[in-house]
């Protein structure tokens, strides 16, 4: 049986939302699923996973930074990692107001890519929460991507 890591920042809930929907469908799809949140994981859990996805929201608190606070420290761990063999999809929530719009999900893609992994499906952002059937479908298919890459 395939296995998947999803670690997963968010401050109010809407990224959360968006990791347990695709949490949902990886195990209707047969996938031994951990879902962790990003202060109680550490980078190197994704060496145990077939399957590695990161969820994060995006931050700008008026300096350079854009990642969430939960991810000081993993993502400079994430970036040191040898994850060949492995693939991975990156997602997130964003607020389309800000002019960088979710970009931690592109921060962290470049972060999983130095590791080797392959990414096997479309980096998705969402704007606030999941709400329609289109942003609920994009996230079946984030999951349904993943799966068909290691099957
Ligand atoms: C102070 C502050 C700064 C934010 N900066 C950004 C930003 O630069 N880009 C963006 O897309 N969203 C930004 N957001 C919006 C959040 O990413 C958005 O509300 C998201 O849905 C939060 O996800 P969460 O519910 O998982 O915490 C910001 C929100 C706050 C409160």
């Amino acid at each position: 049986m395939a296995s998947a890591q999803i670690v997963y920042a968010s401050m109010t809930g809407n990224t959360q939302e968006m990791a347990e929907t695709i949490e949902d469908t990886l195990i209707d799809l047969g996938v031994d699923t951990t879902l962790t949140e990003m202060t109680q994981a550490v980078a190197s859990d994704f060496e145990q996973a077939d399957i590695c996805i990161i969820a994060a929201y995006t931050y700008s608190d008026g300096g350079p930074g854009l990642l969430p606070d939960e991810a000081d420290g993993f993502f400079e761990d994430l970036e040191e990692l040898d994850l060949s063999g492995k693939v991975y999809g990156v997602c997130g929530s964003g607020d389309t107001f800000y002019d960088d719009f979710a970009v931690a999900v592109d921060m962290f893609d470049k972060a999983f890519a130095k590791t080797g992994a392959k990414r096997a499906t479309d980096l998705l952002k969402i704007n606030l929460a999941p709400e329609t059937d289109e942003d609920f479908d994009k996230l079946d298919k984030f999951a349904q991507d993943l799966v068909s890459a290691v099957q």
